[in-house]
């Protein structure tokens, strides 16, 4: 009797204290969606319905008027429809600028009733009106004063999971695969409507299951049955599923002697094996493929082309409608040249050629996703390609799931980056404005595991947030998708707000500070990529050790990658490229990616570069305690468990920052010989004691 009782008073205890928790699982939809979103808010009262009115009845139409129902106040009558509904027909309303997924939200008055009408062209078009409307109302606007219009301006906005066969994730730090393979396709976990809803509700229209660097396993009936449930699943949040195909599939599971795609036999393969995919999933979106880049098999192989290879796929998909997405990450181990030159050197000669069903996805940067990077050459330089932007969204050079960076302002910079042709720039490259392309395509390699966050950490999802809405619309700014994500995802307590979008805004440019500033890249320790490793030189490809990258010795510092060097510059258009040719001209964010420079070179803030290189490592390690002192403010306004957590992953972060610019400062010292400016701290330990730092079990890493 008595324990019972005190069985009880614990677990009220227990829901007590639940009521008041946050576990983050909501994301910055903050209306309970699935069964398991509503435990997260099983106290919330159910708020009183709107009257939402269906014109048309498709289950998409069905899942915008359910999502309206749950947010919108008593008292507001909403009309969802699409278009083609022949009552709208006398509104004279823009459907022609809306193309097949855009959307309206405008009040009119329908059958003598007034009303707010959420309509598309298509009932995707009409989801993500709904999704539009609950941010505008979330935000601080009114279902009085919404009006809204907007079509996005790219095609294929897509995350790509590397998410391997046995759950776990390349480059994954928010826990295993959100996909349980072992228990598909009978177990459809209500997170997979979850997550479709998630990414419905920023644009997000394509996901891409698994690692570009594919098992041929998920090309066997057992897996493309797999795949076809969470299509199923996915299907009426408008989100279409792609696999990563690996190359030699044809060998490992057709038994051919060759993968080259030139040979009938290869060819009618991978046909038969596009009529089985579709077959099982008629809305499949195509492949994406990594070939001939660290180690998997790709067309090169047998002398034939990157576009032959992405041709020959191109064709197996096209009778179904189907893209291929062919990524250009290669570099060759046996290729002694810059490893930021081949990419464009493989990819530029073969503009033209691809299949008009084609994507050629270019990384942002040119190495590798590093926290800053020039824009990759290959932005402007292949006109009659589609290209397809493919950022990291997961953190795999910027603190993993740990560190507070918000990329808001990196996927800006990339994109506002002028090309040098005209007045391009990379976003109008991305969306085809620039050259009339139909077919346009961005990627982001999702941060997504089974996490109860999702993301890993609650800031973390501002970066899915960030990349589905630039996705949209590619010239949007940082800034206000930081505001709009920040007011969604802790309520509208302006100060809360406030701080966390200037937390937010800064981030990303204190971990380029922290790891290493203008234009320094590629320093970290090997393999898991965690923490410091400037030093490591001892890789058997050259290209693998961060020595390659910033060429540091007694003089200077940076790799010349003008005339005098690799003459990578000359990749860009000319206007860009003579800017990039000169020291005096290159933006100093990016000086030690173009040149090499004296430590002694005088910097626009009147220090020497040595000296500016230590103050902002200083300042990149301050900017974290910064972020602390601002989180302590906000205490008492953030509920406790997402307050919690985060000020903890700020503290290692403090620690981590500060890990780097000891271990850097150190390393640097042993280099060029010269003490630390006046009132700069000494590293904590010595060089030694930082090269003896190892890590096993590091997340997101598999040997
Ligand atoms: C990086 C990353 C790899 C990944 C590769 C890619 O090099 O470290 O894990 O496979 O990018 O984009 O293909």
């Amino acid at each position: 009797m008595r324990a019972g009782t005190v069985i009880m008073g614990a677990l009220t205890l227990l829901l007590a204290s639940t009521a008041h928790a946050d576990d983050g699982y909501r994301l910055w939809l903050r209306a309970p969606a699935s069964a398991t979103a509503a435990t997260a808010t099983a106290t919330a009262p159910a708020p009183a319905s709107a009257t939402v009115s269906l014109l048309g009845g498709s289950a998409t139409l069905r899942l915008a008027a359910d999502e309206l129902a749950r947010a919108l106040p008593a008292g507001v009558a909403v009309t969802v429809a699409t278009g083609a509904d022949p009552s709208l027909a006398a509104l004279r309303l823009p459907f022609a600028r809306l193309g097949d997924e855009g959307y309206l939200v405008r009040r009119v008055t329908l059958h003598g009733q007034p009303t707010l009408l959420v309509a598309g062209n298509t009932d995707r078009g009409a989801l993500y009106g709904a999704f539009a409307l609950l941010r505008h109302l979330a935000t601080g606007g009114t279902a009085a004063d919404a009006s809204l219009v907007s079509a996005p301006k790219v095609k294929l906005r897509v995350l790509n999971h590397w998410d391997n066969l046995d759950g776990t994730v390349e480059r994954g730090y928010a826990g295993t695969s959100l996909w349980d393979w072992w228990s598909l396709p009978d177990l459809k976990d209500p997170r997979y409507v979850d997550y479709a809803r998630a990414n419905a509700s920023i644009g997000i229209n394509g996901t891409v299951l698994n690692n570009v660097n594919a098992k041929a396993d998920s090309l066997t009936p057992r897996y493309i049955e797999k795949a076809a449930a969470l299509a199923d699943v996915f299907r009426p949040w408008g989100i279409k599923v792609y696999l990563s195909a690996r190359f030699s599939a044809p060998i490992e599971l057709g038994g051919l002697k060759t993968a080259d795609p030139r040979d009938p036999a290869v060819a009618a393969w991978w046909k038969a094996k596009a009529d089985e995919i579709y077959r099982a999933i008629p809305d499949f979106g195509g492949f994406l493929v990594k070939a001939n880049s660290e180690g998997q098999p790709g067309p090169r192989d047998y002398g034939a082309s990157h576009a032959d290879g992405a041709n020959m796929l191109a064709a197996a998909v096209r009778p179904h409608g189907g893209i291929v997405m062919w990524r250009a990450f290669v570099y060759a181990d046996t290729d002694p040249e810059d490893r930021a030159k081949q990419a464009y050197t493989e990819f530029k000669p073969l503009d033209g050629t691809f299949a008009d069903n084609v994507l050629v996805q270019v990384k942002n940067g040119a190495i590798d996703f590093q926290p800053r990077e020039p824009f990759h050459p290959l932005f402007g330089a292949m006109p009659k390609t589609p290209l397809v932007m493919e950022f990291q969204v997961t953190k795999e050079y910027l603190g993993f799931a740990t560190h507070l960076a918000y990329l808001g302002p990196l996927f800006e910079e990339t994109l506002a980056a002028r090309t040098g042709r005209g007045r391009e720039t990379v976003a109008s490259v991305v969306d085809g404005s620039s050259e009339g392309h139909r077919l346009t395509g961005m990627a982001g390699v999702a941060n997504i595991g089974r996490d109860r966050d999702w993301s890993g950490s609650t800031f973390n999802q501002a970066n899915w947030y960030v990349f589905g809405r630039m996705a949209w619309d590619p010239t949007l700014a940082a800034q206000p998708i930081a505001r709009e994500w920040a007011q969604q995802t802790f309520g509208t307590d302006r100060r809360v707000v406030d701080t966390a979008v200037a937390m937010m805004m800064g981030s990303r440019e204190a971990v380029v500070d922290y790891t290493g500033a203008f234009g320094l890249a590629h320093l970290m320790a090997t393999g898991h990529h965690y923490g410091p490793g400037p030093w490591v030189d001892d890789l058997k490809r050259p290209e693998w050790n961060p020595v390659y990258y910033h060429k540091a010795d007694r003089d200077g510092i940076g790799f010349d990658r003008t005339r005098t060097g690799s003459n990578a510059v000359a990749q860009y258009a000319p206007p860009v490229a003579r800017r990039f040719a000169d020291p005096r001209t290159t933006p100093e964010r990016d000086l030690l990616w173009f040149h090499h420079v004296g430590w002694d070179r005088r910097m626009a803030s009147g220090r020497t570069l040595w000296e500016d290189l230590v103050a902002h490592y200083d300042r990149g390690v301050a900017y974290v305690g910064d972020m602390r002192r601002q989180w302590d403010g906000v205490r008492a306004a953030v509920d406790a468990e997402r307050w919690e957590k985060t000020a903890t992953d700020l503290a290692v972060q403090e620690r981590e920052a500060r890990w780097w610019r000891d271990a850097s400062l150190a390393y640097w010292m042993s280099v060029n010989g010269r003490a630390l400016p006046a009132g700069a701290a000494a590293p904590e330990h010595d060089l030694a004691w930082y090269k003896a730092q190892h890590f096993a079990y590091v997340p997101g890493h598999h040997d």
